[in-house]
């Protein structure tokens, strides 16, 4: 109904409370209602007795019903689950995937204006205070288990594709997620899976995009690795144009890793990389490689040249 009502409310124009109840089908008490929970989300809304209702303003917020107005996605995105405040949003999916939860289509949505617990890579915290996008996106891809890191990397270009369309700026990726501005992380991605031996049986994507958030309210200790959005472009950025933009460059790269086209996927990765070409260190859990990151393979894996001449294919690890 929400949507609904703001579908037939106009910016700067009324709208009488007649219209808007033969409209919706409705009775002028149930508009009146309806105007009011809009306003407790935020919305400025005025009322004149003679004219009726004018929508002044919309929240900054991440609300379904912004993302999905003029969302032109398939499926990313169609179905929204939206919370003020969350633990983790990937914690969230996964319970509603687990638990079979009615609704719990390809490409949909748990979004948080912020997270309690917002898990990291490696079981690290994940800062996210009002003002990010912290988003999971639920898929069940009929690929190999093997195509994970696939999805990670196709995620990567996305978000970066959103952010020089929304900012003119251009992030560039370090292998394999994370993305950065002036070498300092804007963005993370946590990537989880339920597979058996040679099907995957689903994915939750979830995205960390540190937009308006001031550096000073970052953790002091990962100030000087951090950035925001806003303090790159010094004026604060519209999250629900962002968020739309990334879901629909995420549902065509999607769909392109779908058709198996990972090899064009690839290729912007590479334009993006802040990797390639670099003497590296990167810690594999067990020990640490040093050596030139010379390819990124077909699989995602990055391939080192090691001081002896040797190469080595990691497929998971962190550059240190
Ligand atoms: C990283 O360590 O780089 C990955 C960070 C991923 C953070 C996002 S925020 C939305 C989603 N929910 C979480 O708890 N984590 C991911």
């Amino acid at each position: 109904m929400i949507g609904d009502i703001l579908k037939f409310l106009r910016e700067k124009e009324y709208v009488s409370g007649e219209v808007l109840a033969q409209k919706l089908g409705i009775s002028r008490v149930a508009v009146w209602k309806q105007i009011q929970k809009l306003k407790d989300m935020g919305y400025k809304i005025t009322s004149d007795q003679n004219l009726g209702y004018c929508l002044i303003s919309r929240p900054d917020l991440l609300l379904p019903q912004e993302i999905q107005r003029g969302l032109s996605t398939n499926y990313i995105g169609k179905e929204i689950y939206y919370f003020p405040e969350l633990k983790s949003t990937n914690i969230m999916a996964k319970e509603k995937v687990l638990h079979r939860a009615e609704g719990m289509d390809e490409g949909t949505l748990i979004i948080a204006e912020k997270q309690s617990a917002g898990k990291g890579r490696l079981g690290r915290e994940w800062f996210s205070p009002p003002g990010g996008i912290w988003l999971s996106i639920i898929l069940y891809p009929q690929l190999f288990p093997s195509y994970i890191s696939r999805i990670t990397l196709m995620t990567a270009v996305a978000v970066v594709k959103a952010i020089k369309v929304c900012t003119q700026i251009e992030p560039q990726i370090k292998w394999p997620n994370d993305i950065l501005i002036n070498e300092k992380k804007v963005c993370g991605i946590l990537t989880e899976m339920s597979a058996e031996l040679d099907i995957i049986n689903w994915v939750v994507v979830g995205i960390g995009i540190n937009a308006n958030i001031d550096l000073r309210d970052f953790p002091e200790d990962i100030q000087e690795n951090t950035i925001s959005l806003k303090e790159t472009s010094g004026k604060e950025i519209s999250r629900v144009k962002l968020a739309q933009t990334f879901l629909q460059e995420f549902e065509k790269y999607y769909e392109k890793l779908k058709r198996k086209e990972f090899s064009s996927i690839l290729k912007e990765w590479k334009l993006y990389s802040h990797t390639l070409r670099k003497k590296i260190r990167v810690d594999i859990g067990e020990r640490i490689i040093t050596g030139e990151a010379i390819e990124i393979n077909e699989s995602g894996a990055l391939i080192l040249k090691k001081e002896d001449g040797e190469l080595a294919e990691i497929i998971s690890g962190t550059i240190i």
